[in-house]
């Protein structure tokens, strides 16, 4: 990427601070360098764009992108080692740690990290990176051809059918708008149907992500240009470790997931390290605590975030503090159920509308393929179905319709942010 795509990001992450824009950070878990692919990187984006228009529509605000693509390649586990009965026999093997790393493949040799994996990377996040430049310069995401990104897989039946007339609706109204807008001689149109899309990552490998930090002619400082928006995970963000240490030295944006075990003190350190001018646009700071625990952890952080005056901008994942296990037909497969993400999201916004911080946007994981990772949503899908298309390497992604049912709820009752 460039340091002016990522001055650019951080304006317009400043003025979703500000309330004038609604953040939606989104992709898979762990992208596979095989899915680098026109299809399956056409479709992530196309459920992206057609999420944003159902929040354009609702919140009345622009959107702005943020893919979890282009370099998602490297993952954090809980447990360094995996043991699996394989004929019969219990074995264990490194964890799978993402593309960059190791191979997902349940062998001695897919598990062995290869280093020429982090060469690879850079050459998938490129090609990634080139193909969405070159569809969003062709016009696929202008926001005059909704039609553009529809689905291959789906019929006209693939939303429930109060969501697709009601998506429809929403597709005419927009059209007729940005129609009376250019009769008017608008001149915001432009950048208004310019649809841009951000690249973002866990800065997890900082020998992938500290050999792509450079100077640039003309800016002072250092800049990332791997992704626009790297972002360091629950599990390594140490005061006093690497990840922080690193990302303190770089001129991007830096996000910083903020978890239930975070607290307060640890919170305010954190951005006092990360953002020390305390600048609009620099900090992202990412919610993610459980439907079970937001209600007790995320208002003290707010109050005190809120006390101390400090600029950052929150999202809320309400992905992955709802992760759970089950066994279905003798394996065990991690889930999370639609209705926790629901409910933590309800329960996030209702502790953000009770203080003077903006809740202003969503980060969540999802594809546009068919899959079955997570259970219920409209379409009521159970345990026992979870085994019928699994596809992630990591943890489970919303599918297009949980996610379009998601930027639904969103739109009808996210009044206050
Ligand atoms: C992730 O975003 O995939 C992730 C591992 O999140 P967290 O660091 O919040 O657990
Ligand atoms: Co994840």
């Amino acid at each position: 990427v460039t340091s002016w795509e990522i001055e650019r990001l951080r304006t317009q992450l400043a003025e979703a601070e500000e309330g004038k824009r609604f953040v939606l950070q989104g992709g898979d878990c762990a992208e596979g360098f095989a899915d680098c692919r026109p299809g399956p990187i056409a479709d992530k984006l196309k459920v992206l764009l057609q999420m944003s228009m159902v929040l354009v529509h609702g919140l009345k605000r622009p959107v702005l992108r943020i893919g979890r693509f282009a370099g998602q390649y490297a993952k954090p586990r809980s447990s360094m080692t995996e043991t699996r009965v394989v004929d019969g026999q219990q074995r264990t093997l490194p964890s799978y740690f993402g593309d960059l790393i190791n191979r997902a493949a349940f062998d001695e040799q897919s598990r062995t990290p290869d280093p020429t994996l982090l060469i690879a990377g850079h050459a998938h996040a490129a090609t990634t990176l080139n193909f969405i430049r070159s569809l969003v310069d062709g016009g696929f995401a202008d926001l005059h051809h909704p039609e553009y990104w529809d689905l291959a897989f789906l019929s006209k039946a693939g939303l429930p059918p109060l969501l697709r007339t009601e998506y429809e609706r929403m597709r005419a109204s927009l059209a007729d708008g940005l129609r009376f807008m250019e009769a008017l001689g608008e001149t915001t149109i432009a950048e208004l149907t310019r649809v841009e899309f951000f690249s973002s990552h866990e800065a997890l490998s900082l020998w992938y992500d500290s050999s792509q930090t450079r100077t640039v002619p003309r800016r002072d400082g250092y800049y990332n240009l791997s992704t626009h928006l790297p972002w360091i995970g629950d599990r390594t963000r140490q005061l006093d470790g690497a990840h922080v240490e690193y990302c303190r030295g770089i001129k991007n944006p830096v996000g910083i997931k903020v978890g239930p075990g975070m607290s307060s003190d640890d919170l305010l350190h954190a951005a006092q390290l990360l953002n020390p001018a305390n600048e609009k646009g620099k900090l992202v700071l990412i919610a993610r605590m459980g439907a079970g625990k937001v209600s007790a952890h995320l208002p003290p952080l707010l109050d005190k975030w809120s006390k101390a005056g400090r600029h950052g901008l929150w999202l809320v994942d309400p992905m992955h503090g709802n992760t759970r296990a089950v066994q279905v037909g003798g394996a065990t497969i991690k889930t999370r159920s639609v209705d926790d993400v629901l409910r933590e999201l309800a329960l996030a916004h209702d502790s953000f509308a009770r203080t003077s911080v903006r809740l202003g946007g969503l980060h969540i994981e999802l594809t546009g393929e068919d899959v079955t990772e997570c259970v219920g949503g409209a379409a009521g899908l159970r345990e026992e179905d979870l085994t019928t298309n699994y596809a992630s390497f990591c943890d489970p992604r919303l599918n297009y319709q949980q996610a379009m049912e998601l930027a639904f709820v969103i739109a009808r009752t996210f009044r206050r942010i």
